[in-house]
């Protein structure tokens, strides 16, 4: 059974992923505004990504006897100024969240919950691979720079995501 910090933790973990999956929502909402088909089926991806991330700890949390709590979800960022805003803001967005799930393993190693820590190892792997396609398409951005056609070109191209977990 998970101790009271253990699940108080869990639950905030569940609510910054279903968070997340509301911010890509709205990023894929801008794209769309934007007529940016690809980039919005990208962030739809990442959104329902999140949204199997929030699942994994909530039947986790269940499991282990504990209790979901479910709080409320902060009005997600819906402008930006830019393509490479949304994907700066989606890295910034990661790199807290790899924060927090490190932040979650080590309270898991001083509970000696092992059950937790190896739970927990799934989403540590998770995270370097969320920071590095955001860091790839970040680096894509840079090289289109102000060029439209290589926009056009990389809009077309992220559309074919295929895989993430
Ligand atoms: Fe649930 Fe983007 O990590």
């Amino acid at each position: 059974m998970l101790n009271d910090k253990m699940a108080a933790a869990l639950n905030k973990q569940f609510n910054y992923e279903m968070s997340a999956a509301y911010a890509y929502l709205a990023m894929a909402a801008y794209f769309q505004r934007a007529n940016l088909a690809g980039f919005a089926s990208w962030m739809m991806k990442q959104h329902q990504e999140e949204i199997a991330h929030a699942m994994k700890l909530f039947g986790y949390i269940h499991d282990r006897g504990g209790k979901v709590e479910l709080e409320g979800i902060a009005k997600p960022q819906v402008d930006f100024a830019s393509v490479r805003e949304v994907f700066k803001k989606s890295l910034e967005l990661e790199k807290t969240n790899t924060a927090m799930i490190n932040d979650l393993f080590t309270l898991a190693v001083e509970s000696k919950d092992y059950a937790t820590q190896s739970h927990l190892k799934w989403f540590l792997d998770e995270q370097v691979e969320e920071e590095k396609i955001m860091h790839e398409v970040l680096g894509l951005l840079d090289i289109a720079g102000d060029d439209r056609a290589a926009l056009l070109t990389l809009n077309r191209e992220v559309a074919a995501r295929t895989g993430g977990k």
